[in-house]
């Protein structure tokens, strides 16, 4: 398993390029399957996600080439409506597959993704509303077999959704493209991956109202279009640079990601006593769900340890759960109490033990972990447990006094490019090692 060795206390400085976002290449990807033809995809990160959504959909009798940062889907020929369970079980996400399959071929089976060390993550959502739109759903010994109804269409309806789910909105978008007739989703996720899915299957010819907002309405169509798509900055690596940079100090400057899409966790940044300056990038523009949004550049300095900081995750535009564990990393080198509530994942303060093998001083009260700021940690051999978590292992060695050893980085290989390039190329001393 491949290991990362971090040498601390070293201020980063520099300017990269931000790798295309994982959680908006992967749903549409998936979305690729209800096209009969080409679909092209640029700026697809190069991670172990996106490689397993190309071997599923491989699988279903899908060609898919991979050029560089562009991915290249032709969904001609679909032999197959079973996602391979192999990949399910190391890909949560691929559940929503299943929307896409019943959307195209009228049917669809799928096993249940396990729940993860971040939270059980029921699929309870996803499946009410499928059924709400006419599938019929069977579920044995952890199979779920579903098909379209007696005419092999999913029919438009309203679905509520009682939590505004970023994975159930996806499944709900993906079964609603072609289905007969209007389907309004009401407390939709508004994350911008949602926006940017909508931008991207309006472009592909689906007709999407609302993007961006709770309701979305979808008019149903009978087919799509050849298309070409760019996908967005992952918004998710930037907040965990910028969360390197208030652990490690110095002037960093990142591309190629909306500063809008970063808003809280940037203002976050500014209180907790960094400097942040961001600026519309004038090339790229983007036709999204939500009219032309311009990529940027986000400008994060920082001297000294991080003043304390008082946050809550929830859907967006609250703090993203995905940037808790970088946030508690640079707070545990700060000084001050700090105050995190996880309201999204029950699972998600994984990290926090790690963290205190590096000497950092966190109370852990239900919901809410209380972080006592150390002023500095110290280097120590820790293993990473979950991506995000084993990111915040990375922020908190770059602000440690010594060496530190981080096992088990395969987690971080799903959602993170090359976490050693990106940092090395701002300065820092960390590197890949086998274990
Ligand atoms: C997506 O996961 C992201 N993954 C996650 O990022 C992210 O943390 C999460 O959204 C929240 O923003 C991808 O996009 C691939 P949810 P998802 O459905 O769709 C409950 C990362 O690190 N829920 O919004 O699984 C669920 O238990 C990953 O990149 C139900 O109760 O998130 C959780 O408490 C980690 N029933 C809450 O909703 C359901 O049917 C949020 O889950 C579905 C979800």
């Amino acid at each position: 398993m491949s290991a990362i060795r971090v040498s601390g206390c070293i201020p980063l400085k520099g300017e990269i390029s931000i790798q295309g976002s994982k959680n908006a290449a992967l749903p549409m990807m998936a979305a690729a399957l209800l096209h009969k033809g080409l679909t092209v995809l640029t700026n697809v990160p190069r991670i172990q996600d996106t490689a397993c959504m190309m071997k599923i959909l491989e699988a279903l009798g899908c060609s898919c080439i991979r050029r560089e940062c562009s991915v290249f889907i032709d969904a001609g020929e679909i032999k197959k409506t079973q996602v391979p369970q192999e990949y399910v079980r190391s890909m949560r996400s691929s559940i929503i597959l299943l929307g896409a399959l019943l959307g195209r071929m009228g049917q669809g089976n799928c096993c249940y993704p396990g729940g993860c060390l971040i939270g059980a993550r029921p699929i309870d959502l996803h499946l009410m509303a499928l059924k709400k739109m006419g599938a019929v759903i069977r579920e044995e010994d952890g199979i779920i077999e579903a098909c379209a109804g007696k005419d092999g269409r999913l029919k438009g309806t309203e679905i509520v959704f009682s939590y505004p789910s970023v994975g159930a909105t996806e499944q709900a978008l993906l079964a609603a493209v072609l289905a007969e007739g209007v389907t309004i989703i009401r407390g939709a996720a508004m994350e911008p991956e949602i926006s940017q899915l909508c931008g991207f299957l309006n472009n592909m010819g689906a007709v999407i109202c609302g993007a961006g907002t709770k309701n979305l309405m979808i008019q149903g169509v009978r087919s799509l279009r050849d298309s070409a798509f760019r996908v967005e900055g992952d918004r998710i690596v930037a907040g965990t640079y910028g969360a390197a940079v208030m652990a490690a100090g110095g002037d960093v400057t990142l591309k190629g990601v909306r500063p809008s899409a970063l808003k809280l966790p940037l203002a976050l940044f500014s209180r907790s006593g960094g400097k942040v300056t961001v600026s519309e990038s004038s090339g790229r523009l983007q036709a999204t769900g939500i009219g032309c949004e311009k990529e940027g550049r986000i400008r994060i300095s920082s001297k000294g340890p991080a003043g304390p900081l008082a946050l809550k995750t929830g859907p967006y535009p609250e703090f993203p759960t995905d940037l808790q564990s970088p946030f508690m990393a640079f707070l545990a080198a700060g000084r001050g109490v700090s105050r995190i509530e996880e309201r999204v994942f029950e699972g998600r303060f994984g990290t926090a033990g790690e963290l205190e093998k590096m000497g950092a001083l966190i109370r852990l009260e239900g919901k809410t972990a209380v972080i006592y700021g150390a002023g500095s940690l110290k280097g120590s051999a820790v293993k990473a447990a979950d991506l995000r978590g084993g990111a915040a292992l990375a922020v908190a060695a770059l602000a440690a006094k010594g060496e530190t050893v981080i096992g088990d980085c395969r987690h971080i290989e799903r959602g993170y490019e090359d976490i050693c390039r990106d940092l090395s190329a701002l300065g820092a001393r960390i590197q890949w090692i086998g274990e």
